[in-house]
Formats: structure tokens, sequence, C-alpha cells
């Protein structure tokens, strides 16, 4: 079983809501940096405003205070982690395999989940988020009963200010320049699975748990 998980995907690929699930399945830790850096924003810290232009620009945020922000949870989660969202350029996946491999604690596996352009659009612009609780809905593909409120807590929904179509764009931009090329950064580490992100939840939940559970019988070989 793989404890030590990294999640890759373009934005919309699915990372948070899978991430989210196999998190409560597998009893690991699910540690997204848009959510560590979007606390920080509102949470008024110094990494929060360092963050919040790029953020809101569908820019990367610097390495340093990404690594500011995450490196403190994950040097804590000794009984495995999903990372979602993190590393997102060549930099920040050699700072992390630096770090595990000090700790004698490397990755076992890199899912990466693979959406059409088209649907990955479709899905940031229709997604609603609950204020108080963080469930994920699309109004779409997986609408709440009742429009702006939560099914599970009654909290009031919104839209992620940088799911706006142009925001979408750059984020998609910057995915395919920095984030795409890590792809054959963990091939060649003979680290890389990749599950066809493009079917419904349940049944990508299903392929990943299978990677999950049995690596050798999903990663690619080394180059
Ligand atoms: P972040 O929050 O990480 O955003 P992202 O990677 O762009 O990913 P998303 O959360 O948009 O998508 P997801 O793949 O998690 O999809 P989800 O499951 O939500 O980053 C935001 C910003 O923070 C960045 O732009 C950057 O500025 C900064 N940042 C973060 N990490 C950084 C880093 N390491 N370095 C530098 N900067 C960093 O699903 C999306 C929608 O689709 C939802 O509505 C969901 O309900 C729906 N959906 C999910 N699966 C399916 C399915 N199978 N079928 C139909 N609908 C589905």
């Amino acid at each position: 079983m793989s404890t030590r998980v990294v999640l890759l995907g373009a934005p919309g690929a699915g990372k948070g809501t899978q991430a989210s699930r196999m998190a409560k399945r597998l009893g690991l830790s699910h540690l997204s940096t848009g959510d560590l850096l979007r606390a920080a924003v509102k949470a008024g810290t110094e990494a929060g405003l360092a963050a919040k232009e790029s953020i809101e620009a569908g820019r990367l945020v610097s390495d340093e205070v990404v690594f500011g922000v995450l490196f403190e949870s994950l040097e804590s989660q000794a009984d495995g982690f999903l990372l979602d969202g993190f590393p997102r350029n060549r930099s920040q996946a050699e700072e992390l395999d630096r770090r595990l491999e000090q700790a004698g604690t490397p990755l076992d596996i890199v899912v990466d989940f693979e959406v059409p352009e088209a649907q990955l659009i479709a899905r940031l612009t229709g997604r609603r988020i609950c204020r108080a609780c963080g469930q994920n809905y699309h109004m779409e593909f997986m609408p709440p009963k009742e429009a702006r409120i939560c099914d599970a807590c009654g909290g009031e929904l919104y839209e992620r200010s940088d799911d706006s179509r142009n925001v979408v764009t750059e984020r998609l931009a910057v995915y395919h320049e920095q984030t795409e090329p890590l792809r054959d950064y963990y091939r060649g580490r003979g680290l890389l699975a990749t599950v066809n992100g493009d079917q419904d939840v349940d049944a990508v939940t299903t392929d990943l748990a299978a990677c999950l559970e049995a690596p050798e019988q999903h990663v690619g070989g080394q180059e």
C-alpha cells in the first residue's frame, strides 16, 4: 500500500476531490498547498499577504512562501500523506525529494489524472465550495440539492475568485509550462502512474485506489 503519494494533474483534474475521499478511506493526511495558501490569505499572515496577488492572477506563488506553509505540516505526517497541488515545478519536486530522502521516507507513487482541456474548463467554471465546511460541488456534475446551500452543513456556497474564465486560462497556461513537465521527471524516477480522470467521480476513485493498493502494477518503468 502506498502511503506517501503525490497527486498530479491540471487545475480542475479532480485532485482535491479524490484526495479528500482517499484520505478518509486510508486514514492519510490530505495536504493541499492551495488550501494552505488560501487559509494564510484569509488569516492575513505574512505568507498570505505574499501569496494573494499571485493566486488571484493564476500565477504560481514563490517557492519560498509555498515551502514555508507546506513543510511544517508535512514533517508531522509520519503515517503518510496525499499531496494535492504540490509540487508544481521542477525546483519544488527536487526540494520535496531532498527532504523526504533526508528523512528516509521517499515517495511511494505519483498519480497523474488525465482530463481533456474542455472538461477542465467546464469543471472549474462550474465549481462551488461551501464556506463553512469546504465541501466541493459542481453546478452541473455534482449539484447541491438547493442552489447556493451545502447539503452537508447548510453553509453558503461560493465561487473561487480564480475560477473566473480569464484566470482559468492563465492557470492552465502555467500548468502546461511549469507543472506538466513533472510527468517526465517522475516517470524517469519510476514513480508515475496515470489514471483516466475523465470518468465519473466513483470510477476515478476506484482506479486511484487500485494504483495505491498495488503500485508496482501501475507505475511505468524508469527511462
Ligand atoms: P490549487 O487550489 O491547488 O488549485 P489547482 O491545482 O488549480 O486545482 P483545483 O483545486 O482548481 O482543481 P482540482 O484538481 O483539485 O479539482 P477539484 O477536485 O477541486 O491552487 C490555487 C492557486 O494557489 C494556484 O493557482 C497558485 O497560485 C497557488 N498554489 C497552490 N499550490 C501552489 C504551489 N505548489 N506552488 C505555487 N503556487 C501554488 O475539482 C474541480 C471541480 O470539478 C469541482 O467542482 C468538482 O466537484 C468537479 N469534479 C471533480 N472530479 C470530477 C469528475 N470526475 N467528474 C465531474 N466533475 C468533477
